[in-house]
């Protein structure tokens, strides 16, 4: 099957289940897809009943689509994303943001959980994403071009929207919720990095390091979406702190989601 046939399979099973129209797609990373639960008047839909969708494999990570209201706006949310260390193509891991824009979402909110490698952030801190760097040796966009989805050679002069970026600084503000902002740099994972890659992360311009994310935003600027990408820095990178660990990871995003949320359903009221 040929990518616009699977999307057309994959959007008209959606559909079927009770989405109608979306105005924006929500992807929740590590330890922030609890606010999906806030989502109401919901369809909830097994990522393992979706056409063409593949199964989730990470702990922790709920494999599932929430569609509904939130902010007053109609979102469809993953709760749960793909990453490329699980062995699925980039091709796999960016294919619900294509999803997302068949079912008529214009604008994409990226979240996720990554370790800070400039020096003046902290564990717990929140990163508005001002820009990326692709760091994994791969892109979604390889292979034939979809002309019908976007331009063969796309535009990534602005990955992630200013203007989008310049609300959710104001909500941060007058929700006194501290928001560094920063370059977030994509590596393949599943490894963390070594200090001598977190000091070349830096000295390249990153904020942060992760391990997702990039793929989803290259798709979404392959197809015009508008973006808007927040950190949660759950551990500063090696050599920056003792010995890091998923746990931590975890432990950081239950003791900021509160904060998370209300800056996300804040920003999207707007
Ligand atoms: Cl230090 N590195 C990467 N690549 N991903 C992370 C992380 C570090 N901390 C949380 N996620």
């Amino acid at each position: 099957m040929t990518l616009m046939q699977k999307l057309t399979e994959t959007k008209d099973y959606i559909q079927s289940q009770g989405v109608k129209d979306v105005d924006f797609g929500l992807i929740l990373g590590s330890g922030l897809g609890e606010l999906a639960e806030e989502i109401t008047d919901r369809v909830v839909i097994p990522y393992e009943t979706i056409p063409n969708f593949p199964v989730s494999t990470v702990v922790g990570h709920v494999g599932q689509l929430v569609y509904g209201t939130l902010s007053g706006k109609k979102v469809l949310a993953m709760q749960g994303r793909f990453h490329y260390y699980e062995g699925h193509s980039m091709q796999t891991v960016t294919f619900p943001v294509r999803v997302m824009k068949a079912l008529g979402a214009d604008s994409l909110i990226v979240t996720n959980a990554a370790g800070g490698c400039n020096t003046s952030f902290s564990p717990g801190d929140l990163m508005l994403i001002t820009d990326q760097i692709n760091y994994t040796g791969d892109n979604p966009l390889m292979g034939l071009n979809e002309d019908e989805l976007g331009p063969r050679f796309p535009d990534m002069s602005e990955p992630y929207s200013h203007a989008y970026g310049e609300v959710a600084k104001k909500v941060a503000q007058e929700l006194k919720i501290t928001l560094q902002k920063g370059v977030y740099m994509g590596f393949s994972g599943p490894t963390y990095e070594t200090p001598a890659e977190v000091r070349m992360a830096r000295l390249m311009g990153a904020d942060a390091v992760g391990m997702s994310t990039v793929p989803e935003v290259i798709v979404a600027n392959h197809m015009s979406m508008k973006v808007l990408g927040i950190t949660c820095v759950t551990n500063l990178a090696a050599g920056m702190q003792a010995n890091l660990n998923h746990e931590e990871v975890v432990e950081t995003t239950e003791r900021v989601k509160a904060d998370f949320k209300e800056l996300v359903k804040q920003t999207l009221a707007l």
